[in-house]
């Protein structure tokens, strides 16, 4: 138990320390540093990953981008990608034994490392709008480039959405880019396509 408790102290100092040296862009976010999960759970990102909960839920959904760096058409390899999202019946559901930030963002989750062509590809499938309070359908996605913190992006949403409105458009920040997706029918899956650009409306972003 006391080594357990000493490994965990290690690993928090670590990760402090390597946040520290990051340059601390995107403003406030409370929970980005779930993105970090991946490193106590023992994952190696690639830049393809099928979320749990894929084979059980329809629609099924596929989702490809190639991130950019600043200038918009350099690719940017190595940048880890955190995406999660609600159930089908809106909620952050976790499994019966959660571990890390899936208390609060639930089992459907993933991470990605884009690969030398800045590339990357999900698996999931459609969530569900919150049951109770009107937000369109999204799904939440936290970057994180070799050399900065986890930071939050525009998460991505669906052109189909009714409750997508022209309002609620006007809104976004597009942190990244638009999130605003296309879903069409491709080799029996809806897919869409994201491409992301780093820095673009990130504040504090040199
Ligand atoms: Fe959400």
């Amino acid at each position: 138990m006391r080594r357990f408790l000493i490994t965990i102290l290690l690993w928090t100092l670590q990760n402090n320390i390597a946040l520290s040296q990051s340059k601390q862009v995107g403003g406030p976010c409370q929970d980005c540093e779930a993105l970090l999960d991946y490193k106590m759970l023992n994952i190696s990102p690639n830049s393809i990953d099928t979320l749990s909960g894929f084979h059980e839920n329809d629609p099924k959904i596929k989702i490809t981008g190639t991130v950019f760096q600043k200038d918009g058409k350099t690719p940017a390899s190595n940048v880890i990608l955190y995406v999660y999202h609600v159930d089908r019946n809106g909620i952050y559901q976790p499994s019966d034994n959660p571990t890390g930030w899936e208390k609060r963002h639930g089992q459907h989750r993933g991470w990605l490392k884009t690969n030398k062509n800045g590339e990357y590809t999900f698996y999931t499938f459609r969530p569900a709008p919150y049951p109770e309070v009107q937000e369109p359908e999204h799904i939440h996605i936290y970057i994180k480039e070799p050399n900065t913190i986890p930071y939050y992006i525009d998460s991505y949403l669906f052109e189909s959405d009714p409750t997508l409105t022209e309002d609620k458009k006007q809104s976004l920040k597009n942190r990244g880019g638009s999130g605003i997706v296309r879903l069409e029918m491709k080799n029996a899956i809806w897919t869409a396509n994201r491409d992301l650009i780093l820095g673009l409306n990130i504040p504090n972003y040199k």
